[in-house]
Parts: C-alpha cells; sequence; structure tokens
C-alpha cells in the first residue's frame, strides 16, 4: 500500500531520518517506537506526504491516490484558540469530500464531541483538545491515518473513547500507523511495531515479539534497550 525505497530527509546537515526502507501494509495496526529525537515524527511527516524526502521515494498503489485517502493527527495540536468545537467541525467538514456526514456524525458519537460541543479550544482540558485534534486529522474519512502521540495527556476514559473509534475503523479496512509512549496503547492498538533510534529503523517487529522477549536488540540501541524493559519489569 505504502512503500518506502531508501527514504532519507536530511535538513541542517543533520539525517532526521536515515535510509529507510520497509511497506506499510492495507489493514495493518503499526507503531513507530523509539525514544525522543529518533525521527519519529519526521518519518510521520514523509509518510503522510506533509514533507518531500530528501533522498529516496515513496510510492503508494492506486487505492491511496483517491482524494484525501490520507489522514494526519499531529503532535502539535492543529487547532484554533477562539473557535468552538462545533465551529471547527462546520469549518473543516467544508474541507472534506461528499458522503462523509455519516461518518462524521460517527465519530462525534464514538468520541463524546457533543459533551463540550460549544467550548472554545481555549477553555478545553487537555485530553479534550487531544479529542478535537484527532476528529479534524480524520474528517475526511481516511483510508489511512497517521496519528502522532495523540493520547498525550488524555485521560482513560477519553483513551478509551479514542481507542474505541480507532479500533473500529480498523476492522473495516482502515490502515493505523502511529506514535506513542504509551505501552498501553500499544498493546490496544497495534500488531506491528517499527524500532527507531537516531534516524534509522533499526528493526520491524511485532508487539507479540517484544513481549515475549524474542526480540534481540543491536548493542548500539541503549534508550530502545532501556525502553522496552520498561515494558518487560
Ligand atoms: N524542522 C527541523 N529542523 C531541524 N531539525 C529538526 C527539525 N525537526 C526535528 N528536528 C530534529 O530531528 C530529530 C528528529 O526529530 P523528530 O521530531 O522526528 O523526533 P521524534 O522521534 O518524533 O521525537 P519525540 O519523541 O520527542 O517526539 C531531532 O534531533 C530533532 O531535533
Ligand atoms: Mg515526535
Amino acid at each position: 500500500m505504502l512503500q518506502l525505497n531508501n527514504v532519507s530527509y536530511r535538513k541542517s546537515k543533520s539525517d532526521l531520518v536515515n535510509s529507510v526502507s520497509a511497506s506499510v501494509h492495507a489493514g495493518d495496526r503499526l507503531t513507530i517506537f523509539g525514544p525522543n529525537g529518533a525521527g519519529k515524527s519526521t518519518l510521520m511527516r514523509l509518510m503522510a506526504g506533509i514533507i518531500e524526502p530528501t533522498g529516496g521515494t515513496i510510492t503508494s498503489n492506486d487505492l491511496l491516490k483517491a482524494k484525501n485517502a490520507i489522514g494526519y493527527v499531529p503532535q502539535q495540536l492543529a487547532l484554533f484558540n477562539n473557535l468552538t468545537v462545533k465551529e471547527h467541525l462546520r469549518f473543516y467538514r467544508k474541507m472534506a469530500g461528499n458522503n462523509t456526514e455519516n461518518f462524521i456524525n460517527e465519530m462525534i458519537e464514538t468520541l463524546q464531541l457533543k459533551n463540550f460541543w460549544n467550548k472554545q479550544i481555549d477553555e478545553l482540558s487537555g485530553g479534550m483538545k487531544r479529542k478535537v485534534n484527532l476528529t479534524v486529522g480524520m474528517i475526511q474519512q481516511p483510508e489511512i491515518v497517521f496519528l502522532d502521540e495523540p493520547f498525550v495527556g488524555v485521560d482513560l476514559a477519553a483513551k478509551h473513547d479514542m481507542l474505541n473509534w480507532l479500533n473500529q475503523l480498523n476492522k473495516r479496512g482502515v490502515t493505523i500507523v502511529f506514535v506513542t509512549h504509551d505501552w498501553q496503547v500499544i498493546h490496544q492498538l497495534a500488531d506491528k511495531m517499527w524500532l527507531m533510534e537516531s534516524g534509522n529503523l533499526l528493526q520491524e517487529t511485532t508487539v507479540d515479539e517484544v513481549v515475549h522477549n524474542r526480540l534481540e536488540l543491536p548493542n548500539t540501541s541503549t534508550a530502545l534497550h532501556k525502553m522496552i524493559s520498561f515494558h518487560r519489569s
């Protein structure tokens, strides 16, 4: 579905992403895991088409050439402080294609946005903002969605709503690619795992392999070792 061939991104004389080759398949539940500064957000932006690789290529099959096929939920909130939730939805809805009304209404319902429908963004809690950020990033009913730390500061009830929504979509065939530092989320939303460090994709593995101690990491990846042993302890 999405094929990365030696994808690199170089900026200010450093390699943020270094010759990554891998594939994302239709229906995948994939997490990109690694320490701060590993290049996860940069790789997500490359795959979502927000930025262009400085080396290598990213190709997709015909399915993804459909208009608006890619959703992107950024790590930094992409919201207007002085607009209400309702106004956000009204604004972004116009940009979504036709026939997405049912999808949007279902998303509003599942994420329980009506609970703070008429509040301005600057009146919302951190977790509520994350829900709106998620909604806006998926407004066009994507076939694949890239979610960059969508659960930061989200309480367990909101996390439940968001996981429920994303898992429902995945069951209908939507491909989910996400970054998180939250093991609970990884367990509930991922099967596949890409381990990244210093701009390199060190290993393609599975959550199952990591959980059952079947993963051999290169000796260089000290931070990753710590992050994985955290989960095991
Ligand atoms: N616009 C930019 N210009 C130059 N360097 C950048 C830019 N954005 C990020 N970087 C650098 O690229 C590296 C990777 O950053 P990136 O944001 O992709 O990491 P990350 O894995 O998402 O980290 P985190 O877990 O902290 O979100 C870091 O060293 C960062 O300082
Ligand atoms: Mg990041």
